[in-house]
C-alpha cells in the first residue's frame, strides 16, 4: 500500500500526534508541537534508543550538555564559516528555495563540495528547466549562501549582538566532543568507548518541507565513539550493523530501509553511509552513521588550546582519538515509524455500528502511547466502577486509556488508530464472573480473561 502523506498528517493532528506550532496565531513554519499522543510516541522512542545505545552497553555513558554553549564551539566545527544551504529567490513570487532541491527535481544532483560560483554556474544551466515550487515560474535570482545557524542575543545586553552572537546548538554532538575530557577522567572509560546524548537543535532550514521530516527546531539522538586510528573502520562496520538491526528491533519493515552510500566525502571523513527509510515522499535520510577521523577533537584542541589526547595504558602511545558517529532525529524517527504503521484495511468482521473499513496504526507495544484502552459497554454502575478500578491497577504498569463514550464499535476503531494494542471490555456479565473481553488490534481477536489474570496475559502477549 502507498502510504499518503496527507493522511498521516491529518491523522497526527486528529487524534492529537502532532499540531502546527501557535497555530492561534495562523502557524509558525517549519515547527511543530507534540500533543498528548506525540509526546507518548516520542518518549518511547527516546527512551528505545537510550536502553539500546546506554543501558544495554557497557563502552557507552549518556551525557546531557547545554543548549547554549561557547561562541568558538561553532568556529572550531566550522558551523559558522561554512553550514551553509544555497539558496535562490522566485522572481515572480519571491519564494525562496534550496537551489540543490531545486536541481533534484530535474534529476541533477549538486557535489556538496561544489563553490557558490560553481553552483550558480550549473543553476543557471539549467534554470530553464526548473520552476518555482510555488507559482511555476522559471525565473529565479543569483544563488546566494545562507548559513543554518541560529542566533541568539543571550547575555550580550549592551553591545551588537548580530556582529557577536551568541548561537542555539545546530546538533547535539558538539556538546559531546567539548566534554570528552570531562566524561574520560570522570568515568575512567578507556578507549573504545561512546557518549550518547539526546536534545534540541535549531537550525534556520531554509524551506518548510515536508511536515515533520526537516524542521527548524528538532530533538536529536546521537552517539559519538572514541576509537584508536587502526580501530576506526573496524568499530564503523560495527555501529553500522547496530544501528540497522535497532530499527529491525524497533519494528521497522527492512524492505522499507536502504543504505545510501555518500560519495563525496568532507576531506576529513573516511566513510559515511545513511540509512534511508521509504517515506510517503521517497526513500530519504533517516540518520547518519560516519566516520569522522580525529576532525572533531583536532579542531576543538586547536580552537581551545587545549590538549584533547587519549594515552593508551598499554602502550603509552598518546593519540587524538578518532570518531565513529550516529546520529537520528526524533521527530524523522517519528514520522518513519508512523508511515510504517500506518494501515487502512477492510475490517474482516463488521463490528457494532461501524463500517469495514478501519484505520488502524500497527506500533509496537513498546511505541504505542496507550498499551491499553479500558472500556464498559454502560455508562452506569456497576461496570463504571468495575472498569475504573482494573484502569488503575494497570497503569501502575502502563499507559491505560478509559473511555465510555459512544458505541463500542466506535470506541474500537478510536484505539485503532492511535494503535492500542489491547481494548479491555467490561459487559453485563463481569460482574457476574469477574472475567472481561481482550481484544487485539490486529488480528481483532477476542478472549475472554479472569480480572485476575489480566496483567499477567497483556505481559505475555506483548
Ligand atoms: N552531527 C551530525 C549531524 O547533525 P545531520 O545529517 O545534519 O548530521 C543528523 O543530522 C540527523 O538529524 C538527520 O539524519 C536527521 O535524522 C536529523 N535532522 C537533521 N536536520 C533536521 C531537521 N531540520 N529536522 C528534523 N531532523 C533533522
Amino acid at each position: 500500500m502507498t502510504k499518503d502523506m496527507d493522511q498521516i498528517i491529518s491523522l497526527c493532528k486528529r487524534r492529537g500526534f502532532i499540531f502546527p506550532s501557535s497555530e492561534i496565531y495562523g502557524g509558525f513554519a517549519a515547527v511543530y508541537d507534540y500533543g498528548q499522543l506525540g509526546v507518548e510516541l516520542a518518549n518511547n522512542i527516546k527512551r528505545a534508543w537510550w536502553k539500546s545505545m546506554v543501558q544495554k552497553r557497557d563502552d557507552i555513558v549518556g551525557l546531557d550538555s547545554s543548549i547554549f554553549m561557547h561562541p568558538k564551539i561553532w568556529e572550531a566545527s566550522g558551523h559558522v564559516g561554512g553550514f551553509s544551504d544555497p539558496l535562490t529567490e522566485c522572481k515572480s513570487c519571491h519564494t525562496r528555495s534550496r537551489v540543490d532541491h531545486l536541481l533534484e527535481e530535474v534529476d541533477v544532483f549538486a557535489d556538496e563540495k561544489m563553490s557558490e560560483e560553481e553552483i550558480n554556474e550549473l543553476f543557471s544551466a539549467n534554470m530553464k528547466k526548473i520552476h518555482c515550487p510555488k507559482c511555476g515560474n522559471s525565473d529565479f535570482s543569483e544563488v546566494k549562501s545562507f548559513n543554518l545557524l541560529v542566533k541568539s542575543n543571550l547575555g550580550n545586553f549592551t553591545g551588537d549582538w548580530t556582529k557577536e552572537p551568541v548561537y542555539l546548538r545546530g546538533e547535539t554532538c558538539q556538546g559531546i566532543y567539548v566534554n570528552f575530557e570531562n566524561v574520560l577522567d570522570s568515568s575512567r572509560k578507556k578507549l573504545p568507548f561512546g557518549i550518547a546524548q539526546i536534545g534540541k537543535a535549531f537550525r534556520n532550514e531554509i524551506t518548510a518541507r515536508q511536515f515533520i521530516f526537516r524542521t527548524r527546531e528538532f530533538e536529536q539522538m546521537e552517539m559519538q565513539y572514541f576509537t584508536s586510528p587502526d580501530k576506526e573502520m573496524e568499530e564503523y562496520e560495527k555501529l553500522r550493523q547496530v544501528r540497522w538491526q535497532y530499527y529491525i528491533d524497533l519494528g521497522i519493515k527492512e524492505e522499507n530501509l536502504q543504505w545510501h552510500k555518500h560519495e563525496n566525502l568532507v576531506f576529513y571523513a573516511k566513510e559515511a553511509y545513511d540509512i534511508e527509510y521509504r517515506f510517503p515522499f521517497g526513500f530519504k535520510e533517516l540518520e547518519g552513521v560516519h566516520a569522522r577521523g580525529n576532525y572533531d577533537l583536532t579542531q576543538h584542541s586547536k580552537f581551545s588550546g587545549q590538549e584533547l589526547t587519549y594515552t593508551d595504558p598499554t602502550t603509552n602511545e598518546k593519540f587524538i582519538p578518532h570518531i565513529v558517529e550516529s546520529s537520528v532525529g526524533v521527530g524523522r524517527t517519528m514520522l518513519a515509524v508512523l508511515t510504517d504503521a500506518y494501515h487502512e484495511e477492510e475490517a474482516p468482521t463488521a463490528e457494532e455500528g461501524e463500517t469495514d473499513k478501519r484505520v488502524v496504526l500497527k506500533l509496537p507495544f513498546s511505541l504505542a502511547p496507550f498499551k491499553i484502552a479500558v472500556l464498559p459497554l454502560s455508562k452506569k454502575e456497576p461496570l463504571t466502577d468495575i472498569s475504573r478500578k482494573i484502569a488503575t491497577t494497570l497503569r501502575d504498569d502502563w499507559m491505560v486509556q478509559y473511555d465510555e463514550t459512544q458505541s463500542i464499535g466506535k470506541r474500537y476503531r478510536r484505539q485503532d488508530e492511535i494503535g492500542t494494542p489491547f481494548c479491555v471490555t467490561i459487559d453485563f456479565d463481569t460482574p457476574e464472573d469477574n472475567k472481561v473481553t481482550v481484544r487485539h488490534r490486529d488480528s481483532m481477536k477476542q478472549e475472554r480473561v479472569s480480572i485476575e489474570d489480566l496483567g499477567g496475559y497483556i505481559r505475555e502477549q506483548k
